[in-house]
């Protein structure tokens, strides 16, 4: 089965993208993800902000003696937030927005959009947020520190692009939202119609103002920082018994107190070449897959699952399993093993049927009846694949 079609302009290629704009400059992509359009409405997504296990948030701004006021309401949130600002109550109300995090543990139909962006590792892939906004909704001028493509799913939105910002960047103080006034010399000022694409690199100053009810989707990259990768690190080191082993180190007379620079360098240096080792190099590389393959947001309470038997049958008529980009399935090879990570776990008790299978998944193909049971020898056990629906790794596309 073919993937989506990538989420590039015709004339750039992914090397191109890569090597020009990947982290460096924005790029417009019109109609880069026409699948988009419609796929969702408004009240879908006000309806979705109010459910309990949502990750939602209200933003509004109010205007008083001139002065802008920025509020921000996590959900829960219930319905007097939204009926009081679909109502305009309050007549300081400027604009306001609400955003959902995490939307393809919602819709694992938006999560297999995530294909269209196979150009980047799905390993480096974070979450798809949606914002809805009315006429005039702004979240502020700001910027992110991760990359990001802001789809337009309903509606247009006006965006503005301004200067690369830094940590000297000032924001506007007293505000619960890191935002300022100046997007500096604007580079790019467009409104973006359903289905098109802006790619916003980390740190790019920009503004998206909705022209009329609109929903903008956002696909965001990140990668790990230092401090999730020591953690890990620390994880994987306790649970190897080499390593409680206490060090040996050279001593010179010093005074006893003293805990002297010379030691400090010698411990550092037998770090050092514990990480540079081999021995360093695998809990460097189970650090890092953990790190990467985890989730950020707990599962959702399962819905009412399939059994064996409609499994087998949905399988038989056309269905398709497909990873559900709500999990994080990732693979690395090494001398020939493929090891798998699920969820921050490594999967070390796969058949070779069922890691060739799930290597397949986690490159966001399509697996049908035939790619699962062609060859009865190396054929997986449909209770391993139930389990894999039941820990949410695969989706099974009925359509
Ligand atoms: C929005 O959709 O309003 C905000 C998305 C962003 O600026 O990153
Ligand atoms: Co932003």
């Amino acid at each position: 089965m073919t993937a989506l079609k990538l989420c590039l302009p015709e004339a750039v290629t992914p090397q191109q993208f890569l090597a020009e704009y990947w982290q460096k400059k924005p790029l417009l992509i019109k109609q880069g993800l026409p699948q988009l359009i419609d796929m969702f409405e408004p009240e879908d997504i006000l309806g979705l902000a109010l459910d309990e296990e949502a990750l939602a948030r209200l933003i509004t701004q109010h205007i008083a003696h001139d002065k802008p006021k920025w509020t921000v309401k996590k959900s829960p949130l219930d319905e007097t937030d939204l009926e009081t600002v679909l109502a305009h109550a309050d007549d300081t109300l400027a604009n306001w927005t609400v955003l959902v995090q995490n939307l393809e543990q919602w819709s694992p139909e938006l999560g297999q959009l995530w294909q269209a962006f196979d150009f980047i590792p799905q390993w480096q892939r974070d979450d798809i947020m949606v914002s809805y906004a009315p006429q005039g909704g702004s979240v502020g001028k700001h910027y992110d520190d991760y990359d990001v493509f802001l789809a337009q799913g309903f509606g247009q939105r006006r965006w503005q692009l301004g200067k690369f910002c830094d940590e000297t960047t000032e924001f506007i103080e007293g505000q619960p939202i890191r935002i300022f006034d100046d997007l500096g010399e604007i580079i790019f000022d467009e409104v973006l119609q359903p289905g098109d694409v802006l790619y916003v690199p980390p740190k790019l100053a920009h503004y998206g103002v909705a022209v009329d009810d609109c929903l903008t989707f956002s696909f965001g990259f990140r990668r790990p920082n230092m401090m999730q990768l020591l953690d890990n690190l620390v994880d994987v080191a306790t649970s190897d018994s080499t390593l409680f082993v206490p060090m040996l180190l050279e001593q010179d007379s010093q005074p006893s107190g003293e805990l002297t620079e010379a030691s400090i360098s010698q411990i550092q240096a037998q770090l050092l070449q514990l990480l540079a080792s081999s021995h360093g190099t695998s809990l460097i590389r189970q650090a890092v897959s953990e790190t990467v393959s985890r989730r950020q947001y707990d599962i959702l309470t399962p819905e009412e699952a399939l059994d064996e038997q409609e499994l087998m049958q949905a399988l038989s008529r056309d269905a398709t399993l497909q990873i559900d980009y709500s999990s994080r399935l990732i693979y690395h090879t090494d001398n020939d093993i493929t090891t798998i990570y699920a969820n921050g776990q490594l999967l070390d008790e796969l058949s070779d049927s069922e890691r060739r299978l799930l290597k397949r998944l986690a490159n966001g193909e399509a697996l049908n009846h035939q790619d699962i049971f062609d060859d009865s020898a190396n054929a997986v056990a449909i209770d391993t694949l139930m389990s894999w629906l039941e820990n949410g790794w695969v989706w099974l596309n009925m359509t």
